[in-house]
């Protein structure tokens, strides 16, 4: 089995380049991993996305290729669709087109927070962002093009490979040592070193539809800042402060928190709680 990872260069892209072929090895899987980084695809190009996917000839295609700059997203609306709708648009062709799975990465925006407990697949759609807008925009393409689809929607990512809320709240606690942070907004941090087990679960078991996946639990970014200090032993003095008092461009769900039990009942798989993954990324990568 072939798989083609598009967005290869990205936060989850290069996690799933780096360790789905470990895995492969580990589990004695048959599957080898392609990966196609912006330099090598562009896909808002129909043409050249269907050139490098017919190329490659992959059995799967992992799309986690996006515009993810959300606040950037609100100004550059154009792009934002262009990557986020149009380009999931022309990788769902092209993977139809050599009877391809494909699999799209999605996100928790798609939901407008209202709802006060974290949200099952099933649940009303309805972005407040145009990042929201132009990714569910993406998602609808891929559901009406290829058949064989999985969306994967994951909430607060981070990792190894790019910055991200973790490294950025360091980051302000080293520079101000007092740092504000919003009490009102929930979510599922995710630590992407444990989307790749899920994700070859989606392959592996052929799952389709759309699924949620993230850490166990929810916090506020609050909460979060507040366990990230803690286990990284920072005297940093933080002080709670509400969404409408942090002025950012796009608007943000008060609760994008996720439901994976629908994904743990196909897989078997149950992603740790958030606050035991957070703990062993700063002990590996940032605690030294
Ligand atoms: N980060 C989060 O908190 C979060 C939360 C929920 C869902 N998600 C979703 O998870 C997926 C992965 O996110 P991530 O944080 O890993 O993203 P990321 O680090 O921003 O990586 C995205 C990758 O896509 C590439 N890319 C952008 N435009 C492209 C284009 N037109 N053609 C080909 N490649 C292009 C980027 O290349 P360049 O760097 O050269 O632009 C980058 O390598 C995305 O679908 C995102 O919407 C992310």
């Amino acid at each position: 089995m072939k798989i083609l990872i598009i967005g290869s260069d990205g936060m989850l892209g290069r996690e799933l380049a780096n360790q789905l072929p470990l895995l492969a090895r580990r589990e004695k899987q048959n599957f080898t991993v392609i990966t196609a980084p912006h330099t090598q695809i562009e896909i808002t190009n129909a043409s050249n996305t269907s050139e490098i996917i017919t190329r490659h000839m992959p059995d799967v295609i992992i799309n986690g290729a996006a515009f993810t700059d959300v606040d950037a997203c609100e100004t550059n609306t154009d792009k934002a669709y262009s990557v986020n709708a149009d380009g999931a648009k022309n990788v769902a062709q092209a993977g139809k087109n050599i009877n391809a799975k494909v699999i799209h990465i999605s996100t928790d925006y798609v939901f407008d927070g209202m709802k006060n407990t974290p949200y099952i697949e099933t649940d009303q759609t309805h972005p407040l962002s145009v990042y929201g807008k132009s990714k569910l925009a993406g998602e609808s393409a891929v559901q009406e093009i290829n058949g064989n689809y999985a969306i994967v929607r994951i909430s607060r990512l981070y990792g190894v490979h790019r910055s991200n809320f973790v490294t950025k709240i360091l980051a302000l606690g080293a520079e101000k040592r007092s740092v504000s942070v919003v009490t009102d907004q929930f979510g599922s941090p995710t630590y992407a070193a444990d989307i790749v087990p899920a994700i070859w679960y989606i392959f592996s078991l052929d799952l389709r539809g759309i699924y949620h996946i993230a850490n166990d639990g929810f916090c506020s970014w609050y909460e979060w800042a507040k366990k990230i200090f803690e286990l990284t032993n920072n005297q940093v003095s933080l002080h709670p402060i509400k969404a409408k008092d942090f002025e950012r461009a796009a608007a943000v769900p008060q609760n994008s928190s996720l439901d994976c039990t629908k994904f743990v009942q196909m897989s078997g798989y149950k992603m740790r709680p958030w606050q035991e993954a957070l703990e062993e990324y700063l002990k590996n990568y940032v605690i030294h």
